[in-house]
């Protein structure tokens, strides 16, 4: 899968979600999620992030690789709901994005 790393904390540009054709990328509190259990690695997000958030989830720089587990983390929890525009935004985080200082400013 995909995953949406540091860059998009405290951003959240959006341009990601209507380029994705199963509609996966959820909307946290400080970032953006891919869910894994439901991206179909299409690709088609990646290149429209203009701060470059988005890896594919063998790409991740190492510093953010945990943003692929705290994604894991993430949707185990909060479940796999098929679709983010019905789902609307899920008001949370991942905890160890939620501990983050301010981010990207
Ligand atoms: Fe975030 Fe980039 Fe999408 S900033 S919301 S990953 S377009
Ligand atoms: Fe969607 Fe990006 Fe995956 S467009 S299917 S989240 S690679």
């Amino acid at each position: 899968a995909y995953v949406i790393a540091q860059p998009c904390v405290d951003v959240k540009d959006k341009a990601c979600v209507d380029e994705c054709p199963v509609d996966c990328i959820y909307e946290g509190s400080r970032s953006l999620y891919i869910n894994p259990n439901e991206c179909v690695d299409c690709g088609a997000c990646e290149p429209v992030c203009p701060v470059e958030a988005i890896f594919y989830e063998d790409d991740v720089p190492e510093e953010w690789a945990w943003y692929k587990d705290a994604a894991e983390s993430y949707f185990a929890e909060v479940g796999d709901l098929g679709g983010a525009a019905a789902a609307g935004p899920l008001g949370k985080d991942p905890v160890q994005v939620a501990a983050l200082p301010i981010q990207n400013q």
